[in-house]
Parts: C-alpha cells; structure tokens; sequence
C-alpha cells in the first residue's frame, strides 16, 4: 500500500509551520527556546491530520516527559496507521547562532516501516551509488575511496567527502588528506550532509562519520528516493545504551544496517529550512509574507522536488 499523495502537502505544511515557529528564535542564543516552539506546532500540526500516527523517532523517551515522546500517538485517529520520524529542529546550534543548516524535518512510512532507532550514535556511509560492493562500512576508506573513484571515473583528488567536524573523525580525516580527497567539514547537520551525494549541484560524492542514530535513519528515508546507498551501525557504549537496545529489540547490537532494512515500503520526507543552506532556502519575510522552502520525498510517486510556501499561516506566539 502506498502513502496516498494528499498527504505530502499536508506533512510539508506540518515542517513548513515548525520552522517558522522556530525561525523567531534564530539568533537568539537559546537552543532550547527555539526547539521547543517547533516542536510544539510540529504536535499541534500533526494532530490536525487524519491519521493514526505513532512517533517512533522524537524527542526522547515518555518517562523524559517530552512532546512527541517516542511511541506518542498524534493524529486525529481517523485514516491509516503511519510510523513517523521527528525532527523538528535539526541543527539547534544553527538556528541559536543564525548560522546556516537549520532544518525542521520529518519522515513518514506505512506502520512498521520505520527503524526505530535509538538515541545512540550512529556509524554512516551514504553515496549516490546502488551497485553493492562500491561503499561498505566495513571497508577501509581507502578502499571506498578507490571504489568511488573507479566507479566515478574520478582520480582520488576528484573526489569530494563530507564529515562531520568532530575529534572522534581525526582518523577518517588523516586518511582522506593522505589520498587528496576534497573535504566538506561541517560543524553540525548530517542530515543535510548525507543528503549532499543526492545531486552533482551540491558537489559531494560521499558523506561519512559518525552522528546521530535517528539522524541517520531521516537521512535514510530521502535517500531511498533519491536511489542512493546508504549504511548504518548503530554505537552501543554505555550499559544503559545496551540495556534499552535490548528492550527496542535490537539482538545483534554490532548489526550493520542496510538502507532497506532501515526504510521499507513508501515514505514520504520532508525538510523546511529554518536558516538557509545548501539544500533549501530559510525562512524568507517580504513584506507581510511568510515564505519557506522544503524538500520533499515520496518513494511511490518518486517525487523529489524543492517547493515554495508563501504566506505560512502563521503560528499563535506570532499572533
Ligand atoms: P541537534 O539539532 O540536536 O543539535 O543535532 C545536531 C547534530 O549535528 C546532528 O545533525 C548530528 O547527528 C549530531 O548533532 C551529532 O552529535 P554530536 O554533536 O554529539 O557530534
């Protein structure tokens, strides 16, 4: 069964309105502040819809007594049962700092669809290759590299990767630098940085490094569209990390995760953009007009477009 179009208005609208909500607090120093306002029209939003929606990626656990706590129930419990993935705020530091990169994202999929992911680290590759045996997470990054490069008819130095900007890729980074590979650092956003091999506009044939685990799987949803690869390992360090693992039902806690055990059937992705990046636009104010840009997803239709929203309804704390 396919997630009926109709919908991909109505969850673009859904992120379109929690970056606005969040978009009064760029610049304003307070991550908290400004990831509490899209999360709260992203609730308020979704409630409106006509589903039977479950969160199985939010903002953290009931007993941490968030809004859109993992396993919440939103929705006006009359249509189909979808499995949803949130992100209201991705990149706090961006939208707090007015840097460039802050999305409000979310991905949707038929009931068990969606990788429950827990709030773990996770190991990522991604690649817009679909042949097996180019990138593995199991291979070393020279053998990526070269792979990619013979794939790509590249040179090594041709190649363009990005990561994550973290102590913990020195390694990764060491051996890029070794090949001659071009570097995309970025400082935060691996959502957006695994979504760079999804087009030659954005100039990136490979996204690596570690991030996060939910961050991984939205990525995943886009990228399932896009036709890319994608590879994920969860990182499992403390004990509390491994007991609730267990109780998610994850057995082998070392599991390499492909793109289609991550993401199956139909998806639908949407990503507004809070301050702009290379992805999508921030929100934009001409005159009294509200505009967003979102990229949207949808694996059936294999809809994958940029568009345009103008006069966002505004949320109430901009009445
Ligand atoms: P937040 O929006 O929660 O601040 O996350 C931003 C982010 O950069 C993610 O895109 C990424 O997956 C994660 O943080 C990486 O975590 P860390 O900063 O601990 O390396």
């Amino acid at each position: 069964m396919a997630l009926d179009k109709k919908f991909i208005d109505q969850f673009a609208d859904v992120t379109s309105k929690a970056a606005l909500a969040s978009y009064k607090f760029v610049g304003k120093k307070d991550k908290i502040a400004a990831d509490k306002a899209a999360v709260d029209s992203m609730r308020n939003e979704l409630n409106q819809i006509n589903i039977k929606g479950k969160i199985v990626i939010g903002e953290g656990e009931l007993d941490e007594a968030p809004m859109l706590y993992i396993g919440e129930i939103v929705g006006t419990n009359n249509g189909p049962e979808i499995d949803i993935a949130v992100d209201p705020l991705e990149g706090t530091n961006f939208a707090a700092n007015n840097l460039p990169g802050a999305l409000s994202v979310m991905a949707v999929a038929e009931k068990n669809n969606l990788f429950n992911a827990p709030e773990t680290y996770m190991e990522k590759i991604s690649a817009n290759v679909n042949e097996k045996g180019v990138i593995d997470l199991d291979f070393t990054i020279k053998k990526n590299i070269f792979n990619l490069s013979e794939f790509l008819n590249k040179k090594p130095e041709n190649i363009t990767a990005c990561i994550m900007n973290r102590p913990r890729h020195k390694k990764i980074i060491n051996e890029l630098n070794k090949m001659g590979v071009n570097i995309k650092l970025i400082s935060d956003g691996d959502v957006s940085g695994a979504l760079l091999v999804t087009d030659d506009k954005y100039g990136v044939d490979i996204f690596l490094g570690t991030g996060g685990g939910p961050e991984g799987v939205l990525a995943a949803a886009a990228l399932d569209t896009f036709n890319c690869n994608f590879q994920g390992r969860f990182l499992f360090v403390t004990d509390e990390d491994k007991i609730r693992a267990k109780k998610m039902g994850i057995k082998d806690l070392t599991k390499k995760y492909q793109l289609k055990e991550i993401i199956k059937g139909d998806t639908i992705f949407c990503a507004t953009g809070i301050t702009s990046s290379d992805l999508v636009s921030g929100i934009k104010i001409e005159k009294d007009e509200y505009i967003s840009e979102t990229l949207i997803t949808h694996k059936s239709s294999g809809i994958k477009k940029i568009i345009k929203k103008f006069k966002i309804d505004r949320p109430k704390q901009y009445l």
